[in-house]
């Protein structure tokens, strides 16, 4: 019965996706426990189909309200330094309602990523299917800079005032898509951020005019200083019209919500969690 493989699942002791995927050879993606070096278990979902699978979701970055600035549901964009800590929050069942960090976020260690925009409330069987992007990456970067976001984001600090824009921005890495390409990427962000942004990139500590540093670009790699209307994430402090570029998705609605006018996104983008997963 359906219980009895989930309670078959249990018995699996793996310490990523990728692990439970080639010891015991499970192909069903779904809910699955995980043990850390250090004996925590938590319970994540694992994409065991996309690109050969064993994709672990880590993470994920969800804005729950545009109109609050740097609050406590911005989790991700705050001086707590939740980028480069150990701190945990939220739940698998509800990565799409609320901010979620689990242990595999600092312990697995990993070659890839892969990147999911999912309708906020959407419930997890629906994920894959309710998606309005899927990306991965294939170059193994994740090596090069600690194994994890946790080690990369130590090596780049989300902090202000670390940097200036482009120069000393992080890594920008290619992506292949498995649900939309470059253009459609660049139709989720505003016009005017179109003429600073090329697709087909996730990229990490993008810093602004104002040295405000943001944490993901996601889809995307950046080419101009207005960083805040395409990447999430930050360290708390955003000078330009502070506290208005201040919030996960940062400055996303800066010429309203959801009108896909300006520096402002599609109202699509601006109401999907950002799903992060390890590989
Ligand atoms: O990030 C956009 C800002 O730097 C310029 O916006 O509204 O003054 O055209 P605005
Ligand atoms: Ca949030
Ligand atoms: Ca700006």
């Amino acid at each position: 019965s359906r219980l009895d493989e989930l309670r078959n699942r249990a018995k699996f002791i793996g310490r990523s996706c990728k692990e439970v995927k080639d010891r015991y050879g499970q192909a069903e993606d779904g809910l699955y426990y995980l043990t850390t070096s250090t004996g925590v278990v938590y319970q994540t979902f694992c994409d065991m189909t996309t690109a050969g699978g064993g994709w672990t979701l880590v993470a994920s970055v969800h804005e729950d309200n545009i109109y609050a600035k740097c609050t406590v549901g911005d989790r991700w964009t705050s001086q707590q330094g939740n980028w480069a800590n150990r701190k945990t929050f939220g739940t698998v069942e509800a990565a799409t309602d609320d901010d979620f960090k689990n242990p595999g976020y600092y312990d697995i260690d990993a070659e890839d990523m892969s990147v999911w925009h999912v309708p906020n409330k959407t419930p997890f069987y629906h994920w894959n299917l309710a998606a309005i992007m899927r990306y991965h990456t294939e170059r193994r970067f994740l090596h090069l800079y600690g194994g994890n976001l946790y080690y990369l984001f130590h090596r780049y600090p989300v902090e202000y005032n670390v940097g200036k824009h482009l120069s000393d921005n992080g890594p920008s890495i290619p992506i292949v898509y498995d649900l939309g390409d470059k253009e459609s990427t660049k139709m989720f962000y505003g016009p005017y951020s179109g003429g600073e942004i090329e697709g087909g990139f996730i990229s990490f500590r993008a810093i602004n005019h104002e040295r405000a540093a943001t944490a993901i670009c996601s889809g995307v790699k950046p080419k101009g200083g207005n960083v805040e209307h395409y990447c999430i994430g930050g360290g708390g402090f955003f000078p330009e019209g502070n506290p208005l570029q201040c919030g996960d998705f940062t400055g996303f609605a800066w010429n309203g919500y959801g009108t896909h006018i300006g520096f402002s996104t599609s109202k699509q983008m601006l109401e999907s969690a950002v799903l992060l997963f390890y590989r």
